[in-house]
């Protein structure tokens, strides 16, 4: 069952003689699974993501949700504080909704706990190294309690090492069903990665961005990046990225 549908979704920038269209009829249903978006620089992918989460307007377009959803944001640019401690980073989108500060720092420190931050809340963003960065940026998506988590391009910035195993700890946060998180949207540019985290990989053309194909990808988790089976979904999606 969808959380979220998208019908016919249509964003330009600009106006006048400047107008840029960015996404020209999106539509896609959002289930409780993992969805990767997939597209060449400057398609519209962020764009996409910020009207699902709700602070971007569509020109036109339908979204329905079931119920009132939460969404948690994991953004391309970094967007931690300097002048915050990581706690106080975590715990901000908590308190810009008026939660309790106690209240709000104690949350703070779960999901920090969950993403093996235990023992550093006190230090600043730019005592941390560019991995542990990219956790804490994770921890306050998932302090708001969101049933949908939107990241984008959340390893691009991280040496190999990192991102392999930041990715593989998402994952088990997910599936392991800890968090309130019922369905994951990832912006990527790594085709290895769509393929290795998600059960859907949508397919974007260049801008103005249209769905050209989507891939439902069935290999059983964890998924084995050597096996043969991995590699024809790999080569599966590239007959289809531009
Ligand atoms: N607020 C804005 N005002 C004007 N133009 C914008 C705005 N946001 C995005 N755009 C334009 O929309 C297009 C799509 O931008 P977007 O950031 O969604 O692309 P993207 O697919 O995420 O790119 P990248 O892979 O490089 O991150 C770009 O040409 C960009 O210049
Ligand atoms: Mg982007």
């Amino acid at each position: 069952m969808a959380l979220v549908s998208l019908i016919n979704i249509v964003k330009s920038f600009g106006e006048g003689g400047k107008v840029l269209r960015v996404l020209d009829g999106i539509t896609l249903d959002i289930g409780e699974e993992f969805i990767a978006i997939l597209g060449p620089s400057g398609c519209g992918k962020s764009t996409l993501l910020r009207i699902i989460a709700g602070v971007e307007k569509a020109d036109s377009g339908e979204i329905k949700t079931v119920g009132n959803l939460v969404y948690g944001f994991v953004f391309q640019s970094p967007t931690l504080l300097p002048w915050l401690t990581v706690v106080d980073n975590v715990a901000l989108p908590l308190i810009a909704k008026g939660v309790d500060k106690k209240v709000a720092r104690e949350k703070a420190l779960k999901y920090l706990s969950l993403v093996g931050l235990n023992g550093f809340e006190d230090f600043y963003p730019q005592e941390l190294s560019g991995g542990m960065r990219q956790r804490v940026n994770i921890a306050r998506a998932l302090v708001v309690e969101p049933t949908i988590l939107l990241m984008d391009e959340p390893f691009s910035q991280l040496d190999p090492l990192t991102a392999e195993a930041l990715r593989a700890e998402i994952l088990d946060i997910w599936l392991s069903g800890v968090t309130t998180v019922k369905s994951i949207v990832m912006v990527t540019h790594n085709v290895e990665e769509a393929v290795l985290m998600a059960d859907r990989i949508v397919i974007l053309t260049p801008r103005p961005a249209k769905i050209t194909k989507i891939i439902e990808v069935k290999l059983p988790r964890p998924r084995d990046r050597r096996s043969k089976s991995f590699q024809d979904v790999v080569d599966q999606v590239y007959e289809y990225v531009s």
